[in-house]
Order: structure tokens, then sequence, then C-alpha cells
């Protein structure tokens, strides 16, 4: 499924301070089952050497959904989807989780990782017809996901793992796809964390 282009427009930088870069982005949302035997291995790849280190010593649940920016026939923005219904202080709420944000480091600051969040977002609210958007993050990215519309909310996060429910250090953000607070508790994921 190919869902629209985005229109990208971004001051350029750093020598030409007034002028803006104008493009327009070509977003595909595919199911992950529909990618491509190479493309699963390049992604899960990239996933490795970027998200390889501290988050290693847990274990990920793998997104439905995959958001795609090609550049030059190849992959350079990659956004993944989880759909689930989670727990949160007891009650159900249906989320749309955003996992594995990256773009590769020669395509970065140029706009992608927004864009396709702002892809994601829609696609959560309008097609999975989620209450919230959920992702998990570490402290230093909340102003970029905050610039986008999402807001810390308090845990503690529990998830899944071999041995059982782990608390996750992780900080939970969420954006409403609907009127409606976000519950204050516990948030289980009901499942593994993503
Ligand atoms: C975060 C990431 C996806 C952004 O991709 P991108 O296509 O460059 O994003 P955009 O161009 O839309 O936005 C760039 C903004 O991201 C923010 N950002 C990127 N990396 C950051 C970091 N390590 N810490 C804090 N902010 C960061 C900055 O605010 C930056 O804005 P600036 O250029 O004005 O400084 C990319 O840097 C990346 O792949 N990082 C490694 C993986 C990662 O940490 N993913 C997030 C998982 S929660």
């Amino acid at each position: 499924m190919r869902i629209g282009d985005y229109w990208l427009c971004r001051k350029r930088r750093p020598l030409a301070l007034n002028s803006w870069e104008m493009t327009t982005v070509d977003i595909e949302i595919v199911s992950v089952q529909d990618l491509t035997f190479e493309e699963r291995d390049f992604i899960g790849d990239w996933i490795g050497r970027v998200f390889g280190g501290i988050d290693s010593k847990y274990e990920w649940a793998h997104g439905e959904w995959a958001l795609l920016i090609r550049r030059n026939g190849g992959i350079v923005s990659y956004v993944e989807v989880v759909q689930r219904r989670i727990e949160v202080d007891g009650q159900s709420v249906d989320v749309g989780g955003i996992a594995n944000v990256m773009t590769l480091e020669d395509w970065k600051r140029r706009g992608f990782a927004s864009a396709a969040m702002r892809k994601c977002m829609g696609f959560i609210c309008n097609k999975l017809s989620a209450d919230f958007g959920l992702l998990v993050c570490e402290a230093e990215l909340i102003p970029f996901y905050e610039r986008l519309g999402w807001h810390v909310v308090s845990g503690p996060l529990v998830a899944d793992q071999s041995q059982g429910k782990v608390v996750l250090p992780h900080v939970t953000m969420v954006f409403a796809c609907k009127d409606g607070e976000w519950p204050v508790g516990t948030i289980d994921l009901c499942g593994l964390p993503w």
C-alpha cells in the first residue's frame, strides 16, 4: 500500500541560513510481511547496529507495519508500527506503537523521521482506529517527539520478557487520537515491548 506524498519544507543549513529546501517525500506503508528478504535483512542489520547496545538486554516485539522513505532505490528512513491492546491502571487501551525510528547517517536532519512520524500518527488514528499512539525512548529524544505532539506519561512501564513481567527504565510517550485523558497508573504493554 502506498499512501501519499509529503511536502517537506526545511531550512537549508548550515551555510544558507535564509533559503528553504522544498522537496516531496514519498512515504510507503507496507505490511512487514510484504518486505522482500533483502529488505528484511537490511533492516534487521540496521536495527542491530542502531539499537543493539543497551537495548539488547531486552527482547523486543516486531512491528506489523513498516514506514519507508527511499532514496536512490534504497531505504534511508524507517519506522515500525505495532498494534496492541494494552492495560493502563487495569483499563484496556488500544494503542498504535511506534518502534525502530531510524534514519541512515547520511540522510539525517532533512526532516525524514519527522515526516515518517507524522504519517505514522495518521495511520495509527485513522487506519488502526487506536485510542493513543505509544512509544518508549531515551530521555534525550523527548524534545524531538514533543515537537511532533507527543507527551511524556508516568508509569511504571511493564512488559513481558521470558522470565515474566519486568519494569522497563525507558521514558513512555503518548499522543491522543481521540478526546480522552491518558489514564494514570501502571502501563502494562501486555506482551513484548517495542
Ligand atoms: C532520531 C532520528 C531517527 C532522527 O532522524 P532524522 O531523519 O534525522 O530526523 P529529522 O530530520 O526529522 O529531525 C532531526 C531532529 O532529531 C533530533 N535528534 C536526532 N538525534 C537525536 C539525539 N540523539 N538526541 C536528541 N535529539 C536528536 C534533533 O532534534 C534533530 O533536530 P535538529 O536537526 O534541529 O538538531 C535519527 O537521528 C536516528 O536514526 N537516530 C538513531 C536511532 C534513534 O535513536 N531512534 C529513536 C528511537 S526512540
